[in-house]
């Protein structure tokens, strides 16, 4: 079922300094709903995760808790990174640490190269560093502290104080591809997404772009430098690299070709790196910068960005512990808005969830089949003439599916469930108009009944398939109990692009019973 297209999505890869909260959780799920979505669609997909597990962040956490830093980030991974990818139900097909062999001797070939090319020089460098951002900050982000950190300066994400350092150090010639970079920008306007990030972007590069320091010596817990193994690689240097190491950079030439250029999803806070220093390194390799990178927005919690170290994370099992995955990928991705900020509270999770998921989605699927089974015994009638009303359930589902399409192919993402939706809300209000309990009460009305239940339960067909990328548990057991594994296939293998084409449910098949999708939650266990 291959289309031909080539579709390869990466999250940032996490720290591992703590355990994950929803905010990881976020860029996870929206990469796996694209990833999702496109497999479904038959391109050729591939997603990537990790974790970043240099630097002196991870140095310090390690030896704060007794142990090293390979240790520390075996045991995080191990015991936080991939079992969430189980809480979420994410389908990666590849996690990458940076600490993999494959990773760390690729790197040292990129460095290699930029190295023998005259694009790596050594010079001194005296700054202010941020080891929560791990990066040196320019004046604009350097404020003045408060509180226990007043007189001090301190970084203006993190309000903690900044370290001066001053040491020798590599240097990447960044600023030679200003100019290179805002062509990149002009001429290819999908490069940086959305608007706002690609304008602060454009904007940066235009007051012109310093060298980068690309390597440290006084700790050692890095890659090292290949040719001064006195230097470890800067780790966001390392890092940035996983996008191009885990798809064969270095030692698989085909299978790297097959796969990069990809697209990037990653939070506003690190959209410069990837928008404008990740560009500039490949354009010294020579190798193609990135289809696309999206910079999306943040949860917050009170009005601020949620973070662990500002103690309002959430552990994104608090939520799936309750609610389920399903329910938590479609929260996050429907109610806000893909590309800016958005708040969290425990109240408006539950209150979707019992109007959209539960009573909206889950009643429609239930009711559906229990008419069926009732009136039919579990076989699917054949429809007979369509009506106005009928046809225009056909013309929702279509357009409902075009949209969707439409709306991921922009990343989108809540636009492509809001145009899912109105199927949900079209197919609810046409059983209400048509009552298909009162037409049941007559024989006469027989050929009526046969074609509300077959639309609504080809509608939901449709529905199972447009879903199954964000609510894969649910639509799965809704694929089961419509029974049409046998004369359709699986719902994985159903071709999304095409789901809205009608008439594709066979009369004649035989449903099953369907569980509650969506089962009443004691909203007091949440709260
Ligand atoms: N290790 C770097 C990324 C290197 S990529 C080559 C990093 N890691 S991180 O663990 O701090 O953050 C990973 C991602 O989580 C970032 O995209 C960041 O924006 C995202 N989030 C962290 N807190 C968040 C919220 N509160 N809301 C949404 N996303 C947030 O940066």
């Amino acid at each position: 079922m291959s289309s031909g297209r080539s579709f390869y999505v990466t999250t940032p890869i996490f720290y591992v300094n703590d355990a994950p909260h929803i905010g990881h959780a976020y860029t996870e799920v929206a990469a796996d709903m694209l990833a999702r979505w496109h497999r479904q669609s038959g391109d050729d997909t591939w997603s990537l995760t990790g974790t970043d597990e240099h630097g002196e962040k991870i140095l310090r956490t390690a030896t704060a808790n007794g142990t090293t830093p390979q240790e520390w980030a075996d045991k995080l991974v191990r015991e936080s990174w991939i079992p969430l990818l189980e809480t979420i139900d994410i389908s990666n097909d590849d996690f990458i640490r940076t600490t993999d062999e494959r990773h760390e001797k690729n790197v040292q070939v990129f460095l290699q190269k930029l190295y023998d090319d005259g694009f790596i020089y050594s010079g001194e460098y005296s700054g202010l560093y941020c080891v929560g951002c791990e990066e040196f900050k320019p004046e604009s982000e350097v404020v003045d502290g408060t509180g226990e950190f007043a007189g001090q300066k301190v970084c203006a994400i993190h309000s903690k104080p900044l370290e001066r350092l001053e040491e020798k150090n590599y240097f990447f010639r960044m600023s030679d591809f200003s100019q290179r970079l805002l062509d990149l920008y002009e001429q290819n306007p999908e490069f940086v997404q959305p608007e706002s990030a690609r304008n602060e972007v454009i904007q940066f590069v235009r007051q012109g772009l310093n060298d980068l320091s690309i390597s440290r010596s006084s700790f050692d817990w890095g890659v090292k430098v290949p040719w001064d193994d006195s230097h470890v690689v800067y780790v966001w240097f390392d890092a940035l690299l996983n996008y191009i190491t885990a798809v064969g950079y270095g030692q698989d030439d085909a299978t790297f070709e097959s796969r990069w250029p990809g697209m990037h999803l990653v939070g506003k806070d690190i959209l410069r790196f990837h928008a404008v220093i990740w560009p500039a390194m490949l354009m010294a390799a020579g190798l193609p910068v990135p289809h696309r990178v999206f910079g999306h927005g943040w949860l917050l919690v009170g009005g601020e960005k949620m973070s662990k170290s500002k103690l309002t994370g959430i552990a994104p099992h608090e939520i799936t512990d309750t609610f389920g995955s399903d329910a938590f990928r479609y929260y996050f991705m429907s109610a806000i808005h893909f590309g800016q900020d958005g708040s969290f509270s425990w109240e408006d999770l539950s209150a979707r969830y019992q109007a959209e998921l539960a009573n909206g989605f889950g009643n429609l699927a239930s009711r559906t089949l229990a008419m069926i089974t009732r009136y039919y015994d579990g076989v699917v009638p054949a429809p007979a003439e369509y009506t106005e009303a009928d046809l225009n359930v056909q013309r929702v589902v279509a357009e409902a599916v075009a949209n969707a399409d439409a709306a991921i192919e922009k990343i989108a993402l809540h636009e492509s469930l809001a145009a899912i939706w109105t199927v949900v809300e079209e197919l609810n209000g046409y059983i209400t108009v048509q009552e298909p309990w009162a037409l049941a009460k007559d024989e006469a009305n027989r050929e009526r009944l046969n074609t509300v239940l077959y639309t609504v339960a080809e509608g939901l067909r449709a529905l199972a398939v447009v879903l199954s990328p964000t609510i894969p548990k649910a639509t799965t057991k809704l694929w089961t109990a419509l029974g049409v594994e046998d004369s359709l296939g699986a719902l994985t293998a159903q071709p999304i692009r095409s789901a809205g084409v009608w008439g594709q449910l066979v009369p004649g098949t035989t449903v099953g019973a369907l569980e509650a999708l969506f089962p009443r939650i004691e909203t007091t266990n949440a709260e």
